[in-house]
């Protein structure tokens, strides 16, 4: 029989483990959660945690042959797929000219064509009401200096999901793009590798429960987007009325 699964990528860490510890306590009926992401052992170690069974998928998602293989996994398990969540990701601050630019093209490998490809890989095994989440983040509202590819990538993450919510809803299929600012996971370990983050995202930082907390229940509403704090909101509501370049301006005395 076929079995009911939610796919998790990104599933080592942060937001991602946090969606397989939420999914694990309300979607009772699951047969099984996917996990997915590069470090094998962190994902031992999260199923064991899981009462519901798990498939560890060790992948790198950015890695042709690697997701050509799950393909093949999908078309011989032909799975009911109830949600598939795209958290792998990571960012670097820095100015372009800083970061080489395997480091930059490496970003929209996972952020950008991974998220693309894997969701292309699900669609064909997504059921009615089945649910897709996105993580993209704040940085998609507006062109970011000194984040300049992540920031860019993101916001083809939140485009690509309005649209595709817009495509899937016939077939009853709802996407919802996640877009925290900054939220307190490993992210930064990496992000802060060539330049730094602004002081203000110590006072800004919230919970990885909270996020996907309101992920989850955002994507229960079918809404096409999840922003968590009220400070993000808005955020997102000043980058919708006011011109960019007053923005930037302003930016520029934030430390
Ligand atoms: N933290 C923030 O402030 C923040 C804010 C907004 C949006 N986001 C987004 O939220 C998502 C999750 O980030 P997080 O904060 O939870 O960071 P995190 O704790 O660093 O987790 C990132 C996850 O992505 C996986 N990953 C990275 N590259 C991968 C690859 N090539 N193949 C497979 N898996 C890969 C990592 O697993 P392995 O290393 O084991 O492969 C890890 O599980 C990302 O898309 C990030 O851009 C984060």
């Amino acid at each position: 029989m076929k079995k009911n699964i939610a796919i998790i990528t990104g599933a080592s860490s942060g937001m991602g483990m946090e969606f397989a510890f939420q999914i694990d306590c309300l979607f009772t009926k699951l047969d099984e959660i996917w996990l997915i992401a590069r470090r094998e052992e962190r994902l031992i170690e999260l199923s064991k945690l899981l009462e519901t069974k798990t498939k560890i998928i060790p992948m790198d998602v950015s890695n042709k042959e690697q997701v050509e293989d799950f393909y093949t996994l999908l078309n011989k398990e032909q799975p009911k797929l109830r949600m598939l969540i795209n958290c792998a990701g990571y960012g670097l601050m820095g100015k372009v000219e800083d970061i080489p630019i395997e480091e930059q093209l490496g970003m929209v490998d996972v952020n950008v064509r991974a998220l693309t490809n894997i969701t292309y890989a699900c669609l064909p095994y997504l059921t009615k009401n089945a649910r897709i989440i996105q993580l993209a983040s704040a940085a998609a509202f507006l062109p970011q200096k000194n984040f300049a590819v992540y920031a860019a990538g993101k916001s083809y993450v939140l485009s690509f999901s309005r649209a595709l919510e817009e495509e899937l809803k016939p077939k009853h299929i709802y996407v919802t793009a996640v877009c925290p600012g900054p939220v307190d996971t490993a992210f930064f370990d990496k992000a802060d590798t060539y330049g730094h983050s602004l002081l203000l995202k110590e006072k800004t930082m919230v919970s990885a429960d909270r996020v996907v907390k309101k992920a989850l229940h955002d994507s229960y509403k079918k809404k096409q987007v999840s922003v968590c704090s009220p400070l993000m909101q808005a955020f997102m509501l000043v980058t919708k009325i006011l011109p960019h370049r007053f923005i930037f301006f302003v930016m520029r005395f934030l430390k």
